[in-house]
């Protein structure tokens, strides 16, 4: 079979497609037939081995896992002996190691059916994404119907889904994005959309309950001012290009910052659950949640693909697609 393999940590051109064994699944574990799976900026992180200090779980000097990515949606082909969750020719979507390939083992613990009124795509799309708004919104952010919830990075893989999660749960939302993705960060049910481009958020004079950061492109200092005296700020992602933290140097100093103030400074680092992965299956099926997807790529353009997410502005999710015909819009 077709996957990609990673020997050392690099820019794009470290990725190969090369021809290697099918795995075989273990008595727990089962076969997906991947059909779909999307590109997340952990995938990028792991293949440059940045920021440094994440090295102590990857491998110091040259990655200990060489293959890459995480979020799946395919079929199963196979069950270990002791599975009894499914069976050959189910569909699913969750979370495995090595998803850029067309045949990957996973853990039953993180795969769920797949909804019938969702293709594999959308599906592949979810995972990472929703479970870093979940937990930031809910288990960090504790959201509440009716707070005032701005979202900065609103058109991103995750920010989309955190526009749509939080107004499944009642939440007012106002989401910053560029220009050209307004009408589509209202298009998902943002309540206001602020333009970056040519409005600063941080001047305008509402305060809120909740600030859900994947950008991290203001202080702290000027977030707090934007919350209410025990609103929250969840920490989500950074720009900062810093070599040993890089964006975790943020949530670093909020941490600190915490201490000392009325306000709620939290950090988030997702984790894979299977409790997130039953609630997505709920939001996709009952429709209030549709995946945003931006592009679509075959498994053999992925230094194409990982290139572009890098720029830091795909709008909504970037697919990695097994299908010889790739889907369009
Ligand atoms: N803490 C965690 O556990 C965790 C988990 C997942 C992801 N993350 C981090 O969260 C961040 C976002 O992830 P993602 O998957 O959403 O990335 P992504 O899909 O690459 O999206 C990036 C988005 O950021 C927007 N953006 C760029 N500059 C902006 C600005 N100045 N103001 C507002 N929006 C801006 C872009 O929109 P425009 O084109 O409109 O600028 C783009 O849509 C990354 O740093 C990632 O590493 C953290």
């Amino acid at each position: 079979m077709k996957a990609i393999v990673y020997a050392k940590y690099g820019s794009p051109d470290v990725l190969q497609l090369n021809e290697v064994e099918r795995p075989v699944p273990k008595y727990n574990e089962v076969l997906v037939h991947v059909h779909a799976a999307s590109a997340n900026p952990l995938d990028w992180h792991f293949m440059r081995g940045t920021p440094y200090i994440m090295r102590i779980q990857t491998g110091l000097f040259r990655p200990k896992n060489n293959v890459m990515g995480v979020d799946v949606a395919g079929r199963i082909e196979a069950v270990g002996k002791d599975v009894k969750e499914f069976q050959p020719g189910d569909e699913v979507f969750g979370v495995c190691n090595g998803a850029f390939a067309e045949y990957v083992c996973a853990s039953p613990r993180f795969l769920v059916k797949k909804p019938v009124n969702v293709r594999f795509e959308q599906a592949a799309a979810v995972p990472i994404a929703a479970f870093t708004a979940l937990q930031g919104l809910c288990k960090q952010g504790l959201i509440q119907p009716g707070q005032k919830v701005l979202i900065n990075g609103a058109a991103g893989g995750v920010g989309t889904f955190a526009v749509q999660i939080a107004k499944s749960l009642g939440a007012e939302v106002t989401g910053v994005c560029s220009t050209r993705n307004v009408a589509m960060v209202r298009s998902i049910g943002a309540d206001h959309v602020i333009d970056y481009t040519k409005e600063d958020f941080a001047l305008n004079r509402n305060t809120y309950d909740l600030i859900f950061d994947t950008v991290g492109n203001r202080s702290l200092l000027v977030c707090r001012r934007m919350l209410k005296p025990h609103g929250t700020i969840v920490i989500v992602g950074s720009q900062s290009k810093g070599r040993w933290l890089g964006p975790l140097a943020r949530p670093f100093c909020g941490l600190l910052m915490s201490r000392f103030v009325t306000q709620r400074i939290k950090m988030l680092m997702a984790t894979w659950s299977n409790k997130d992965l039953v609630t997505m299956h709920e939001l996709l099926e009952s429709g209030k949640v549709t995946p945003v997807i931006d592009r679509y790529y075959h498994l053999s353009e992925l230094t194409e693909a990982i290139r572009y997410l890098e720029e830091g502005h795909a709008q909504g999710k970037v697919i990695i697609t097994c299908e010889q015909k790739i889907p369009h819009g």
